[in-house]
């Protein structure tokens, strides 16, 4: 049986996230693995319902950050529990849409709460699941603002931030990619995504365990 892998992908809203999961799971799949995508905030049906208080819920337009950092904390306790740590006993890849890098940058970073805080409870939540590996989809944010709006779909309470907002998630990966580059890489998303899911392949083959 193949050991478990758990890689998360980061990255701003509009950077091609679920292009490249949906090439990476299909090439995964195609190579003889098992493997399972899985989102935050979500993943789980506790979690499903606390990404619908964080994203469309009329109550949330009285959210403070901290109720918002809190709830998706409590989403990632759940999904570490209850599916991410039996999935990787029996040896699934695990591909998470968002982790717990999106929290350090978006209530950290971007809404301005205390990055010692968020350590902590991030920590707390994830109890030593940390991922092997994380990918961040690195691109302009006028360039992945305009694609969001180019969708045409109602945007979110938090998709509707000030571009500012989106500057700061941005620098905020960067930021984490300096601090900890063994696990976090920066992969450029402006390319084709065909050339962008190359070199996400080249990263997770050269990983000993991966494939
Ligand atoms: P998405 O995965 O569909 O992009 O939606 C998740 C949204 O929630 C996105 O705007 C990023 C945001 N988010 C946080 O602010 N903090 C978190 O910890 C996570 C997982 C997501």
């Amino acid at each position: 049986m193949s050991a478990g892998f758990l890689l998360s992908f980061e990255g701003s809203e509009g950077c091609g996230k679920s292009t490249q999961i949906a090439l990476l799971r299909a090439r995964l799949e195609a190579a003889g693995r098992s493997v399972v995508v899985l989102r935050e905030p979500g993943g789980t049906e506790l979690g499903e319902s606390i990404r619908h208080l964080l994203q469309h819920a009329k109550e949330g337009a009285s959210m403070t950050s901290e109720t918002e950092l809190l709830l998706f904390a409590a989403s990632r306790a759940q999904l570490v529990r209850e599916k991410i740590r039996p999935l990787l006993e029996a040896g699934t890849f695990i591909i998470l849409d968002r982790f717990l890098d999106s929290t350090t940058v978006y209530q950290g970073v971007a809404r301005g709460l205390s990055l010692e805080s968020v350590r902590a409870i991030n920590h707390f939540a994830i109890g030593g699941t940390l991922p092997h590996l994380t990918l961040v989809l690195d691109m302009d944010s006028a360039t992945a603002r305009s694609r969001i709006h180019q969708t045409g779909r109602e945007l979110d309470r938090i998709e509707s931030q000030p571009q500012a907002f989106f500057e700061k998630v941005r620098q905020g990966y960067l930021d984490v990619a300096l601090q900890e580059p063994g696990r976090v890489k920066i992969i450029d998303a402006s390319a084709t995504p065909e050339a962008v899911h190359e070199s996400i392949w080249q990263i997770i083959t050269a990983q000993s365990h991966a494939v």
